[in-house]
């Protein structure tokens, strides 16, 4: 029951559930976080979520979006006039659906490519920030993580503000659960980390947590770390 890394052709590792996010998965992603009161309720509280990591980071100037996916938080990110924002995601089909959909007063601000979260080609400390949501849930094998972040810590000159699933909550209990129920399922892209885990892997690739914000504290698996660059 693990995410699958194996090497792609430039020698950068490749998750399977990296190959997923096709044109058609794009469309349905794009779609999803506007359906429904309850989908759009979470778009908002994760939009607040976000918005607070990078007022705790110091509101940065420069900012790479990694995954930026279509782009859910450009908006927000864009709310600073003089913030230059760099949107990056493995998946082309993402970033062509969320620069044709998003407004143009907001995707002329973007300076999009495409990367892997392996391998970002953008020199150290390029950028103050690095964004990242809903990436490191997807990714089950430590050592993935760890090379993620340490990435990521290369990228940013100041801070890192990542959101990810941690236990400790009713939503994570429930998981357990419900995971021990499907141990014969042959691969799983969605995992829980242990706080303790993923607190080793930031101090491990340099990064130390200066705040955390919950989606809702005890209940949700969803949380937000703002990590600072230790020197
Ligand atoms: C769940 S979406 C999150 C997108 C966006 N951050 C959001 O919250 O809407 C996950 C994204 O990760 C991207 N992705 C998958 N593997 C990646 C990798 N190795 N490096 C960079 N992006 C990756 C996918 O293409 C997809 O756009």
């Amino acid at each position: 029951m693990m995410s699958k890394t194996e090497n792609g052709a430039s020698g950068i590792p490749l998750l399977e559930f990296s190959k997923k996010y096709d044109e058609s998965q794009a469309r349905c992603y794009f779609e999803k976080h506007g359906k429904g009161f309850g989908r759009r309720l979470s778009n908002w509280r994760e939009t607040v979520m976000m918005r607070k990591s990078l007022k705790l980071a110091g509101n940065p100037k420069t900012v790479l979006d990694l995954p930026s996916g279509t782009g859910r938080f450009w908006e927000m990110l864009a709310e600073y006039p003089d913030r230059e924002i760099y949107a990056a995601d493995y998946s082309f089909d993402m970033l062509i659906r969320g620069l044709h959909m998003r407004p143009e007063h907001v995707t002329r601000r973007i300076r999009p490519f495409r990367c892997s979260a392996f391998s970002i080609p953008l020199g150290d400390g390029a950028v103050e920030s690095v964004f990242c949501a809903r990436l490191l849930h997807h990714i089950g094998e430590r050592e993935d993580r760890l090379a993620m972040l340490k990435e990521m810590a290369r990228v940013a000159s100041q801070s890192v503000c990542v959101s990810l699933w941690i236990d400790g909550n009713y939503k994570a209990r429930r998981r357990r659960k419900l995971e021990a129920r499907r141990r014969k399922k042959r691969y799983q892209n969605r995992f829980v980390v242990e706080r303790q885990v993923i607190e080793e892997g930031f101090r491990q690739a340099g990064l130390k947590p200066i705040g955390r914000i919950d989606f809702m504290k005890f209940y949700s698996m969803w949380s937000t770390y703002v990590l600072r660059k230790v020197f």
